[in-house]
């Protein structure tokens, strides 16, 4: 099981091997994480995208990191559920997320691996909620991968993730 870490930040300045995208199914780019990661990265990473979407939400891809600083070299697009409510099977979708990004980073031989919050923006999916799922999806999945670093960009949600990470 890796070492989980929970940090306040900025996803593109991690020292991992890989960072998840929080992507839509185009994998062109957006706003919020999405948007960071790729201006950080450069248009070629748009280009890859393109070439492999559409991705599902709860599938996972994986990119060259382009542009971004070193050690970064993989970029992970993944597609979270859009919140209806929670009665549309979002928990599985955003659990799915998670566990289809380290299956992806094993096939990449990514060692560390950052992650947002992902769906927890413009894609409405509860803070708490996704925390403990966040949480309980990275402990439950056999992988290689040995650090995994979970970035929260507000206070509000490092506290849910550190919660989480404890309880
Ligand atoms: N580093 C770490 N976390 C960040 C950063 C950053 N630089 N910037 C924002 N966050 P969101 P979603 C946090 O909206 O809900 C895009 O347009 C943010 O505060 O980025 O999955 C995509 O293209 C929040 O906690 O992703 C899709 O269309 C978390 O990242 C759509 O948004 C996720 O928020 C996906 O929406």
């Amino acid at each position: 099981m890796p070492v989980v870490e929970v940090v306040r930040g900025d996803i593109t300045s991690e020292d991992v091997d890989a960072v998840v995208t929080a992507a839509n199914e185009s994998l062109l780019g957006g706003g919020g994480v999405d948007g960071a990661i790729h201006r950080a990265a450069g248009p070629r990473l748009a280009q890859a995208g393109a070439a492999l979407a559409p991705c599902d939400p709860g599938d996972a891809v994986a990119t060259p990191a382009f542009d971004l600083d070193p050690p970064i070299r993989h970029v992970i697009h993944t597609v979270g559920p859009v919140w209806e409510g929670g009665g549309h099977g979002e928990a599985d979708v955003l659990a799915s997320c998670y566990r289809r990004s380290l299956e992806v980073a094993d096939e990449i031989g990514a060692r560390s691996v950052a992650f947002p919050a992902i769906a927890t923006g413009v894609y409405g999916f509860p803070a708490d909620q996704a925390a403990k799922i966040a949480i309980s999806t990275i402990r439950a999945t056999p992988t290689r991968v040995e650090r995994v670093r979970l970035v929260a960009f507000d206070d509000a949600t490092y506290e849910l993730l550190t919660a989480a990470l404890q309880g």
